[in-house]
């Protein structure tokens, strides 16, 4: 089963094909971070305009690349929610339009199921059930998965997500969009201990989260540094240190509880905030000594790509689901998933 995965949920326009037997033939993405770089944040409008110019050539370079043509592809999916409305509507209708000229099956795929099951795309990758924490830019949840759409929900967040809290924290220290890899690298000329924040709920007795007092607290701090007059370079870049090693202490905490609460061996961490550094070797060293293995994704599809979307649609049209419907869906929780009975991957 060959599938053309489309993704353009939000301002990344990223376009994959994969094989069941043969894994990824091919992947393309752009990325729209210098388009809306200065405006400090995603414009919907200018994303959707975007995935409109790229999308058309980007198939093109994926085409060539796997040294195919779209005549021999089984089928093709497209993100079919959460994301921006118009991004995704481009995204549904090209996929749309082209499973009707090629007659080929189509799939709407959740956004969320890619980033989830994004692990399977490498080589070495874990065995189903296993435990996947999954921090982006919406979402920080802990999930129990047993299989395709068996997603049984252990831990979630209470307010913002732990991507949107790196995103609002950069915002506080004057960095630019997009905030979170711009925090991480402040970070590296960090010291450890000069400035302290809290670690909300690291010690409940329960595996959700809140990271928006954390945020607050951040601002507290800032303005309290700038009233001692003491916000300089250094400074910001200790704030940095401190809130990232925060959110990697909570992250970690809740993550390896999940694992003894469930006797479970293997740790997936899926989604963009699973890109920072410091989460990954925190999370190796913790695994390690947990006698536990951890799996990421590999870096190009920790963020939106389009490979994790080539993977779910390959994987769920392989067991026969099909949806000919063309719809976007930009809310949609991953609880509303139907499973897939057969475990193959
Ligand atoms: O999964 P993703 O690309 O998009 C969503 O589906 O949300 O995640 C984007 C989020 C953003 O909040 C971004 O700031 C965060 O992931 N992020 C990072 C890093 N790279 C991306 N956060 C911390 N450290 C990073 N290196
Ligand atoms: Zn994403």
């Amino acid at each position: 089963m060959r599938v053309l995965g489309i993704e353009t949920s939000c301002d990344e326009t990223g376009i994959a094909l994969y094989d069941t037997e043969r894994g990824l033939c091919a992947h393309a993405l752009h990325s729209q971070i210098a388009l809306h770089a200065a405006y400090g944040g995603v414009v919907p409008e200018l994303a959707s305009r975007d995935h409109v110019r790229r999308i058309v050539p980007l198939i093109e370079a994926v085409i060539r690349e796997a040294e195919t043509t779209l005549d021999a592809i089984d089928g093709v999916a497209y993100t079919q929610g959460p994301g921006l409305a118009g991004a995704l509507l481009v995204g549904a209708s090209v996929a749309s339009a082209l499973a009707l000229a090629l007659d080929k099956p189509l799939i709407g795929v959740h956004h969320m199921e890619g980033h989830l099951l994004s692990p399977l795309l490498s080589d070495d990758k874990p065995q189903f059930p296993f435990i996947a924490l999954l921090v982006s830019g919406g979402h920080s949840q802990l999930f129990f998965v047993r299989g395709v759409g068996q997603y049984e929900l252990l831990g979630d967040t209470f307010d913002d997500a732990a991507g949107e809290a790196f995103d609002k924290a950069a915002q506080l220290l004057g960095l630019p969009y997009p905030g979170g890899p711009a925090l991480a690298q402040l970070a590296r000329q960090g010291r450890a201990g000069v400035v302290r924040l809290p670690r909300p709920l690291i010690d409940a007795p329960h595996l959700h989260f809140s990271f928006s007092g954390l945020k607050t607290a951040v601002l507290t701090l800032v303005r309290q540094l700038q009233h001692e007059g003491r916000f300089d370079d250094q400074v910001r870049a200790d704030v940095a240190l401190e809130f990232e090693t925060a959110v990697v202490d909570v992250l970690a905490a809740k993550a390896f509880a999940a694992l003894r609460q469930t006797q479970s061996r293997q740790l997936v961490v899926a989604g963009g905030v699973g890109a920072n550094q410091s989460l990954r070797s925190r999370f190796a060293e913790k695994a390690a000594a947990a006698d536990a293995r951890v799996y990421f994704p590999e870096m190009a599809f920790c963020t939106d790509n389009g490979a994790m979307i080539a993977l779910v649609g390959a994987l769920r049209m392989a067991e026969g689901t099909r949806d000919y419907a063309f719809h976007v869906r930009p809310r949609w929780p991953l609880m509303e998933l139907a499973a897939v009975e057969s475990e193959q991957r």
